[in-house]
């Protein structure tokens, strides 16, 4: 197989809120880049980000300020954040919004003309900027147009397989364009991983089909280390029917906005899992709210709960949540006259590739933006930090990318790394029969769902694992395609992203198995009490000696301890 070479100084993958905003920051500082997208550009999951976008500003009533914020997430994320981010994220959100805006997105706006804020669960104020519901949406077009303003070499419907990597040091990657079939080399100063999340490794998630977790395998076997794999975080409200929208997010927006969620029975059954923030506790709170609801029999028709807005004006309705309006009509719900049907969906993996202030993780030339990195959130994220952290961080990774290929030369790649890729491709394509990717994924999906879901036990989770293990020794080297063109060969594309998503579900339940006790998003029904005195930890995954090697560290506090630890 041939490959085309291609030399960069910075090469950004992933072309969502961090690999967009992380490209305009290193193209502001006169290098070379270039942009991978696996979708269209403009296209990529931060689109379908709703509610809004955390940031504080002290101009409001009541006052806000970055100390408070910091708290909140702390406690929201079940205080094993990693603080040094956390106050990054809290300090700076406010700049990155006042970016977006230079680069001309439309935030909503109160009568004097500030930026409109709502309220979203466990914060202390009203803290969520937003366009309607459809914020992640504003920003990704306003994030298009930027870079198309600057010189930033942007490659669409292109595949990373694998990163290039030497000595502990990251010089590129490989890949796929869907296009031409061919397989393309990424020679590069500096890498950026800005590739997004891996809720597809379950059966029902709020997340776009392309979030399949690569960026995680591909950081791991490169060898980069992540930390606090087992925290999924399962929002409360997805659509429950008809089958094909199932998992599709509903925004806390609608909550914030004053949506009741009720039983079959008519019951505010908040009232008994959190009274005091009702609706608005934290997502871990009223996803298993709604998940113990529906298994203890009071869920509605299609085993979802009620979402009620039938009590607000029907303008505000339209005005604010005009996403969710046509999204409900489009399936004949009209929410501003009934309720809709809602239940949890696996949203947002907290945990990720290690990173520290500057965005960089344990590889030389590598660093990590968004939801692909880990520590910022902890055990469970706040509703609207996942936005400011992909401008947080992307600009932290895109400036300090930038700086360290000023100082670095063009790396001298390792072609056995490129003719192993090249090698498995052709494998694939030549083998006649086996096993399709897509049964594998289905089977991994309902296992994560069922076993490694919102509630887990030692017993699911360890039958979790030997199911994953038995798929990666007895399946993978069967896989098969049907379609055996190069270009815009989508099953092709499916044996990489199986691979790579049983990669990130055999993390996720083997950390979930490790942690012996209840934590934010990690609920376990047989630890279901949070032990501060022993697991006061994270929990870091990296490949060792080609073997998947799990160590508890303590958490390194700067400000904040829970009571006990
Ligand atoms: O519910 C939402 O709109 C999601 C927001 C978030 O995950 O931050």
């Amino acid at each position: 197989m041939t490959y085309e070479t291609i030399d960069t100084d910075v090469l950004v993958i992933g072309a969502g809120g961090a690999g967009a905003r992380a490209a305009i920051e290193a193209a502001n500082h006169n290098v070379m880049v270039t942009l991978l997208s696996k979708e269209l550009l403009g296209k990529a999951h931060t689109c379908m980000a709703e509610g809004g976008v955390n940031a504080t500003f002290a101009n409001v009533d009541p006052p806000d300020n970055w100390e408070v914020h910091f708290k909140d997430t702390i406690e929201g994320g079940a205080w094993i954040n990693n603080q040094k981010l956390v106050e990054i994220l809290t300090r700076e959100a406010c700049d990155r919004i006042m970016d977006l805006e230079e680069y001309g997105a439309i935030f909503d706006r109160t009568p004097e003309g500030k930026i409109m804020q709502r309220p979203f669960g466990k914060q202390t104020y009203r803290r969520t900027c937003y366009a309607a519901d459809r914020t992640g949406h504003e920003m990704m077009v306003t994030l298009t147009e930027e870079i198309r303003r600057r010189d930033v070499d942007v490659m669409e419907e292109v595949f990373v397989t694998n990163l290039l990597a030497k000595d502990n040091q990251v010089q590129g990657a490989v890949g796929i364009s869907f296009k031409t079939g061919s397989l393309l080399v990424f020679k590069a100063k500096a890498t950026i991983l800005a590739s997004g999340g891996g809720g597809r490794v379950y059966k029902i998630t709020s997340n776009a089909a392309q979030d399949t977790g690569d960026g995680y395998a591909v950081a791991y076997h490169a060898g980069c280390r992540l930390l606090d794999m087992e925290m999924v975080q399962f929002h409360p409200t997805g659509m429950v029917f008809p089958e094909s929208h199932r998992g599709c997010l509903v925004t806390e927006g609608v909550r914030g906005e004053g949506g009741l969620l009720k039983n079959i029975k008519g019951e505010r059954f908040m009232q008994r899992y959190d009274a005091k923030r009702m609706e608005l506790a934290g997502r871990d709170v009223v996803a298993r709210a709604n998940a113990t609801e529906i298994l203890e029999g009071r869920g509605t028709e299609h085993g979802g709960v009620y979402l009620d807005v039938t009590h607000l004006p029907p303008h505000i309705i339209e005005e604010r949540l005009p996403t969710m309006l046509e999204q409900f009509l489009d399936v004949g719900v009209d929410i501003r006259k009934e309720p809709m049907e809602v239940a949890p969906t696996a949203h947002h993996l907290m945990g990720g590739v290690e990173i520290n202030e500057n965005a960089e993780t344990t590889l030389k030339g590598m660093y990590a933006a968004g939801e692909i990195a880990g520590g910022v959130h902890g055990g469970n994220r706040l509703g609207g930090n996942a936005l400011a952290d992909t401008q947080v961080f992307g600009k932290r990774a895109g400036e300090n990318a930038a700086m360290f290929a000023k100082k670095s030369s063009m790396p001298i790649i390792d072609r056995s790394q490129v003719e192993k890729e090249a090698n498995k491709i052709s494998t694939i394509l030549e083998r006649k029969e086996g096993i399709r990717p897509h049964e594998i994924k289905n089977r991994l999906q309902t296992l994560m769902w069922d076993k490694v879901g919102i509630f887990r036990t030692g017993q699911e989770l360890q039958e979790a694992v030997q199911a994953i293990e038995e798929m990666k020794a007895k399946d993978l080297p069967r896989l098969f395609v049907m379609d055996k063109h190069t270009r815009y060969n989508k099953e092709l594309i499916e044996t990489f992203e199986i691979e790579n998503m049983l990669t990130i579900a055999e993390m996720i339940a083997k950390a979930a198995l490790m942690r012996e006790e209840s934590r934010g998003a990690h609920f376990r029904k047989d630890f279901p009490k949070t032990d501060n005195k022993n697991w006061f930890a994270n929990i870091y995954i990296q490949k060792k000696m080609g073997q998947m090697t799990l160590t508890k560290l303590p958490v390194v506090v700067t400000t904040l301890k829970p009571e006990g630890a």
